[in-house]
């Protein structure tokens, strides 16, 4: 059998190479900001953790023991009671460890739409059939996921519930309550992409669904909360789900970098991360409040905008048959950048649709980058 994967360059993926020019003011990719990096507590981590040689060797596949202590102990205190963990290279991996260890081809998954395109591919690699949920302002709606679940059989459900990738919306606790029900009912697995939850501006935090639940795989991040450029990543799940997933890890890559690793480990022992994680949410907040109060001048009349209370992104809507990739060729003449919306569908793209990012740039610069790109949408 023939594997053909869509590798393919898209317009859009061209256009968005062109969001890289020093002049362009990009709200398109999802970055956490690398002013706010805690730089100095990185480096001396590093220092710390390279005093001891076998930083430097293999290592077992489920990660660094301290690390996974800490990472544990850290979503027990935050209300989420946890044993132990599979640290990985990304959260992104742990995406395409899931989908490689739950997956048959040609199993369903159910996602809410839109939803991370990097997900879909993902679950598209793995030669799943992809069926959408439709969700609300309050994230997917449990009716229809009823009728998908009923009608599909789905082997998962994948969802980023809090602040999501790339609508910002956070699905309301009576729901994920229903989500997990439902889960329970119909026997499927419910994949609970989280590296967002802790970046909340307002509004108090709603708990993760794996709390209520053991038919969830809980995915944590350490990209936007500390730094995307080590590639950290943890999977809390089930304990022969875990030891599965480790297997599959293995044959993968055999563990995540060592050092990386070991410095992460000192660098939450050594420093109160909470308080770098709240530093981030009073800049990003400013940044997030920034953009939305700008929104009225810059978009057409009938545009509609989510309003999110954490997370990187705003996720708009144009009015009428709008095209957003056309408008993004426009908007780069312009030097100011977003992503079309377009990609993040499974099935039926919305061509209006597009995601703005907010973090990476500062209240002065989201200023400068919305005058230009009213001049292209207004
Ligand atoms: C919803 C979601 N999941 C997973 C990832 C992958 O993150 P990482 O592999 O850096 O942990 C991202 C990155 O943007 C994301 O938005």
């Amino acid at each position: 059998m023939h594997r053909t994967l869509p590798v393919d360059s898209s317009p859009v993926r061209d256009l968005l190479a062109l969001t890289s020019r020093p002049e362009v003011i990009s709200f398109a990719g999802g970055l956490p900001a690398p002013e706010l990096f805690d730089l100095d507590a990185m480096r001396a981590a590093y220092d710390v953790a390279l005093q001891d040689r076998s930083v430097l060797q293999y290592a077992p596949t489920e990660g660094n023991a301290s690390l996974r202590a800490l990472v544990s102990a850290r979503l027990t205190s935050r209300g989420l009671p946890t044993s132990d963990v599979l640290v990985t290279t990304g959260s992104q991996q742990a995406l395409t460890l899931v989908a490689t260890a739950l997956l048959e081809p040609g199993a369903v998954v159910a996602v809410e739409e839109p939803t991370y395109l990097a997900a879909l591919q993902c679950f598209q690699m793995a030669g799943a059939r992809i069926v959408p949920v439709a969700s609300d302002a309050e994230g997917l709606d449990p009716a229809a996921l009823r009728e998908v679940v009923e009608r599909e059989r789905p082997a998962l459900l994948y969802l980023v519930p809090t602040f999501a990738n790339p609508t910002g919306r956070t699905l309301s606790a009576p729901r994920r309550a229903a989500v997990a029900a439902l889960a329970e009912e119909h026997d499927f697995w419910i994949v609970e992409d989280d590296p967002y939850g802790e970046l909340r501006y307002r509004g108090t935090p709603v708990a993760p669904i794996a709390a209520a639940s053991d038919r969830v795989l809980y995915l944590g991040s350490f990209s936007k909360i500390g730094a995307p450029g080590m590639r950290l990543g943890w999977l809390r799940a089930p304990a022969d789900l875990l030891r599965a997933v480790t297997i599959v890890k293995q044959a993968a890559d055999l563990h995540t970098s060592t050092v990386d690793q070991a410095a992460a480990a000192v660098y939450l022992s050594h420093n109160d991360l909470d308080a770098h994680i709240a530093r981030l949410c009073v800049e990003y907040g400013a940044r997030r409040d920034a953009m939305i109060a700008a929104l009225p001048a810059t978009v057409p009349d009938g545009t509609t905008w989510s309003d999110p209370d954490g997370g990187m992104f705003v996720w708009l809507r144009l009015p009428g048959d709008a095209d957003s990739a056309e408008l993004l060729r426009e908007a780069l003449r312009h030097d100011v950048a977003f992503v079309p919306g377009a990609p993040f569908f499974a099935t039926t793209p919305d061509p209006a649709t597009f995601r703005m990012s907010f973090t990476a740039n500062t209240p002065a610069e989201i200023a400068e980058g919305m005058q230009r790109l009213a001049k292209v949408l207004r």
